[in-house]
């Protein structure tokens, strides 16, 4: 074999290919992008959108499976004014109210319309939209027990949804391009012209101008060893907010959802145990009792996540095993082959267990980021984080924080938020369209992400990708995940600390332009790790346990302290925080007990 230092000698020149002109482009192709693209498409703007996918329907909104939430009432009486309850108090009373409001009225009207673009969603025997219940969300204020919001198909919700949509943006003529790696916004000062993209299949760079420019990539699972995400989830929209000086929102806030496969990671729907699954430890007992005895197997998913950890930890995963059971047999052959036929599907063929006949082995496996790019409630972005819009610039969709979510999100309200806020920002940026303008293009626009793939491909290096991203999955998985604490978080510091000298270190071996994956894989390394480390400082500086962030050494919520939004601000010479305040409207912050 050739020593690895000598192939690298070759010096690689990225070339700029072609600028393209549109009113708007959409970087992402999820429910978000493609909401707002169909409101954009539909008012006349010549709209583009781009995923670095081989086709949009990869997208990960595909992955969602149990439902989405609104307060149709179909099966039994339910409010909007409960969702939203719900959802400020699922948050841990860190979600912005106004938002959060939003969210529950416009759930319902969302919902009506993916039915009127042909959805197949589930039915009730009379015809209407099947609902089931879901975890906090509950009758009456949290007074009453689960109620059946989740509006579902089967279990392939998300890829019904996403599939709507997809058809309709190709019926209105929405200009899509795929395998089309966005790597940089083109800016002057705080105001968009664009974005600069990597060609994945006949590599070098393209510049895509535009009058609005929305980021809606998704999230960043991948930086866990463990996780429900799709392989794409690598922070790309996130690091490219932060390079033009754009600070992250509550990114401390990661949610791990409950029932991943062991030790796959795959998802386990929630509707699982909306239909009436327990989970069982290795005693046979079902342990949400002395977690959530209330809601038991339905209390949010950070309550849920932690109870499966403490009962593993303490010697009670199955046969003391990483893992305890999610059991469904009692439900039956038929529930089981018409409401979750994925999840039998999937427990046989990457867990070899028939879950009609036996428990599906699972333990809690990293999901959704509750923080993001800091936006309006029309999904412009705030550059200074709460105050000051980046004009032209606009995010939706989990790679947003609204802040809809607070410090946890509910099952069921990710396919809303990204198709409710996906549609406001469409609708935002109609709005907004007579007042922005296309900017010029400076000759240099390409330069940020020209030198970053030539630095890549002609580094000198000896550490290939694949180990630094196993050091970065590892330590988050062992430091940053469930619980965490500051012994713990300042490892993960010391980690990331030296992946950024391994970065420096790093070796490509494939030097083409066209299709190369490893060049792919280095570059999405780069984000993940921006992202790892906003979430790693983002939880040290968080001394108080909320939501999904829950700190051993500090276990109880400070409201006192921490009432408030964190802002994470990077660049060459380091990070800094700064805070918002929660903007709350209708309830005020209470014990959370379910
Ligand atoms: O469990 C699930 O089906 C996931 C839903 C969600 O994350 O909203």
């Amino acid at each position: 074999m050739k020593d690895p230092k000598v192939l690298n000698e070759k010096v690689v020149d990225v070339p700029l290919r072609n600028i393209h002109k549109h009113d708007v482009v959409i970087v992402g192709t999820g429910l978000a992008g493609l909401w707002a693209a169909i409101e954009c498409k539909k008012a006349g703007l010549d709209t583009a959108c781009m995923t670095k996918l081989s086709m949009p329907q990869r997208s990960h909104s595909i992955a969602a499976q149990g439902g989405t939430a609104a307060s149709l009432g179909n099966l039994e009486e339910d409010y909007w004014e409960w969702h939203m309850f719900d959802t400020v108090k699922g948050s841990d009373f860190l979600a912005d109210q106004d938002a959060a409001e939003i969210l529950a009225k416009d759930a319902i009207t969302i919902v009506r319309e993916y039915e009127h673009m042909g959805a197949p969603f589930s039915r009730t025997p009379d015809g209407l939209i099947a609902q089931r219940k879901f975890g906090g969300h509950v009758k009456d204020f949290g007074r009453g027990g689960p109620v059946l919001r989740a509006c579902y198909a089967a279990d392939r919700t998300g890829h019904v949804l996403l599939h709507t949509l997809w058809q309709k943006a190709l019926e209105l003529g929405v200009r899509f391009y795929t395998e089309m790696f966005a790597i940089s916004l083109i800016t002057d000062g705080p105001k968009c012209a664009g974005v600069v993209t990597w060609d994945i299949k006949s590599g070098g760079l393209h510049a895509f101008k535009a009058k609005a420019t929305l980021i809606a990539t998704g999230g960043y699972g991948r930086a866990w060893k463990i996780t429900a995400t799709a392989y794409s989830y690598t922070a790309d929209g996130q690091y490219m907010a932060l390079r033009a000086g754009i600070p992250l929102e509550d990114m401390e806030f990661f949610q791990f959802h409950p029932t991943g496969l062991f030790d796959r990671g795959i998802l386990m729907t929630e509707g699982c145990r909306g239909e009436g699954g327990y989970l069982i430890n290795d005693l046979g007992e079902r342990f949400m009792k002395n977690y959530a005895p209330e809601k038991m197997e339905l209390a949010p998913r950070d309550i849920v996540s932690r109870a499966i950890t403490s009962e593993i930890e303490a010697g009670r995963g199955i046969n003391g095993g990483p893992y305890i059971y999610l059991d469904i047999r009692h439900l039956g052959a038929e529930i089981i082959n018409t409401r979750l036929p994925q999840i039998r599907e999937i427990s046989i063929k990457f867990a070899g267990v028939d879950p009609i006949h036996e428990p599906i082995p699972i333990v809690p496996t990293a999901h959704y980021s509750m923080g993001g790019i800091p936006t309006d409630i029309d999904g412009r972005v705030w550059y200074d984080g709460k105050s000051q819009i980046f004009s032209g610039l606009y995010a939706a969709g989990e790679c947003a924080c609204v802040s809809v979510h607070g410090a946890n999100r509910l099952g069921c309200n990710s396919t809303l938020d990204a198709s409710v806020f996906g549609r406001r920002c469409g609708i935002a940026i109609v709005k907004d369209f007579a007042n922005l303008e296309h900017l010029p293009l400076e000759e240099d626009s390409a330069k940020m992400a020209k030198e970053e793939i030539e630095f890549i491909l002609n580094q000198k290096g000896s550490i290939r990708p694949e180990e630094i991203r196993n050091e970065l999955q590892t330590g988050m998985q062992n430091y940053v995940a469930v619980f965490r604490d500051e012994k713990g978080l300042l490892k993960m510091v010391s980690i990331i600390e030296d992946m950024h000298k391994k970065m420096k270190d790093m070796f490509v071996s494939d030097k083409s332009l066209t299709y190369n994956t490893t060049l792919m894989e280095a570059m999405e390394l780069r984000h993940l790790i921006a992202a790892a480390e906003a979430v790693t400082y983002g939880a040290l500086n968080r001394t108080e346990s909320r939501g999904a962030h829950a700190r051993r050494d500090y276990p109880k919520r400070d409201d006192e302290n921490w009432l408030k939004h964190t802002l994470y601000f990077r660049d060459e010479s380091g990070f800094r925080f700064d805070y918002k305040e929660v903007k709350i409207t209708r309830f005020f912050p209470e014990e959370r007990k379910y």
